[in-house]
């Protein structure tokens, strides 16, 4: 009997012994799939760090004035709007400039002259031609320029932050 009992014995921990070699494995699958998880949690957060980075670089402030398609502008031509008090002109290889009403002088509203093809103040004539740069004093500086944004060919101006400039530069100019 006590034999038999050994036997059980042996036969009860040799069944664990082997309890414990299968529950090895299941222990190893447990730790891989806990490290897979990890990973997959940084590169799901690498992915969303990744795109809202993009989010950030392509940042449109929300109050900006929509001023239509950019195919429905045409090189060449200036359109005014006037509630925004800015002018948008076209170049021919489809880049755009927005530039603002406001003489750099002392602040009149500036008037575009189809027949000179340059912008005007009635104030102390000033004049500028059509990239806002001085022609005439007594303003020193060029016309300010509004922030443009295109997405999805929709054309929207940012009438909030006018930047200040030297010179015109192609720098200024937004293509859709
Ligand atoms: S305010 Fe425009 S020239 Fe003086």
């Amino acid at each position: 009997m006590k034999r038999k009992n050994k036997n059980n014995e042996n036969k009860g921990l040799s069944s664990t012994a082997e309890n414990g070699k299968k529950a090895a494995p299941g222990r190893r699958n447990f730790i891989k799939r806990a490290i897979l998880f990890l990973f997959g949690a940084e590169a799901a957060y690498l992915l969303f760090d990744f795109f809202s980075g993009n989010k950030k670089k392509n940042f449109e402030p929300e109050d900006l004035y929509e001023v239509g398609h950019a195919k429905d502008f045409e090189p060449g031509r200036i359109y005014p709007f006037t509630s925004g008090k800015f002018y948008i002109y076209k170049f021919d290889d489809g880049g755009m400039i927005a530039i603002s009403y406001r003489c750099t002088h002392l602040g009149c509203t500036i008037n575009f002259s189809e027949q000179d093809d340059k912008f005007i103040c009635p104030c102390h004539a000033s004049a500028f031609n059509i990239k806002g740069e001085v022609l005439s004093p007594p303003a020193t500086r060029p016309l300010d320029t509004l922030p443009i944004y295109i997405k999805n060919g929709i054309v929207k101006v940012d009438i909030n932050h006018p930047k200040k400039r030297k010179r015109f530069e192609r720098s200024q100019l937004t293509y859709g």
